[in-house]
């Protein structure tokens, strides 16, 4: 585990002795965490961790999943990790905004042998969302097993309240990011991302849609099953 990727309530040698007994990325994965440092300067630290697209393949199986959405691609570490847990004819809706990146994601997908299962959608999430109706009687909708969201924060509470319908009762809703480097903890009087976790957290521990715990895996992820 990287510096980087180590979340600071674990000790550096508590974080090595868990990662050291994760699946390790395979030539694919370790690759695509070099070339998205190379291309992508500061915005590798968007990527997940290892450790973290390991717990996400290992989630994705735990639940059979069959139908999954991912909002923030990026590179496409994280929904390789997911395409990778599917069950047998599973597939992946992915939502991004940036062309680049998913340059980059659509290279990894293909030497991962994982292609054919992901639709990318290139649209604001919330717009991709729209298009994805749970109640078109002429073209019945195909509920999620599990939704990982993990792009700009201030949208997470709109991607909830719009996936939640979309879900099956049983789906598993991940949110990447919900301890935000601690920061949970302080007042959050100068950084507006600080506030709109803090109430997003809030918000999901009272949402009688979903049961939800917040796991200290990286920089914290929500677990919430969908009721
Ligand atoms: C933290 S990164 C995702 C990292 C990715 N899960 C991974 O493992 O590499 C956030 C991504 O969200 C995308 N994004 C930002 N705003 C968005 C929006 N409104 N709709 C869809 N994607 C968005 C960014 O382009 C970026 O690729």
């Amino acid at each position: 585990m990287s510096s980087k990727s180590r979340p600071q309530w674990l000790s550096p040698d508590m974080a090595a002795y868990i990662s050291a007994r994760a699946p390790q990325p395979d030539p694919v994965l370790a690759a695509l965490i070099e070339r998205t440092r190379e291309e992508t300067g500061g915005a590798a630290t968007m990527q997940v961790s290892a450790y973290q697209g390991s717990v996400l393949t290992v989630l994705t199986r735990a639940v059979g999943a069959r139908r999954a959405l991912e909002i923030g691609t990026f590179t496409g570490y994280s929904s390789t990790c997911i395409a990778r847990g599917l069950a047998d004819g599973g597939s992946l809706v992915c939502c991004d905004v940036s062309e680049e990146y998913t340059a980059i994601a659509r290279d990894a997908w293909s030497a991962a042998g994982v292609a054919d299962l992901i639709d990318l959608r290139i649209a604001p999430a919330i717009e991709t969302l729209a298009t994805l109706s749970a109640d078109d009687p002429f073209d019945p909708f195909d509920p999620f097993d599990l939704v990982f969201i993990d792009a700009d924060k201030g949208g997470y509470q709109s991607y909830v309240d719009a996936v939640a319908p979309l879900m099956r009762p049983g789906g598993l809703l991940l949110v990447d990011n919900t301890l935000w480097s601690g920061r949970v903890l302080e007042a959050a009087d100068d950084d507006e991302t600080t506030a709109v976790i803090q109430q997003f957290n809030d918000r999901l521990t009272a949402d009688d849609r979903f049961d939800s715990v917040i796991l200290p895996i990286s920089d914290g992820m929500t677990m919430a099953v969908r009721r």
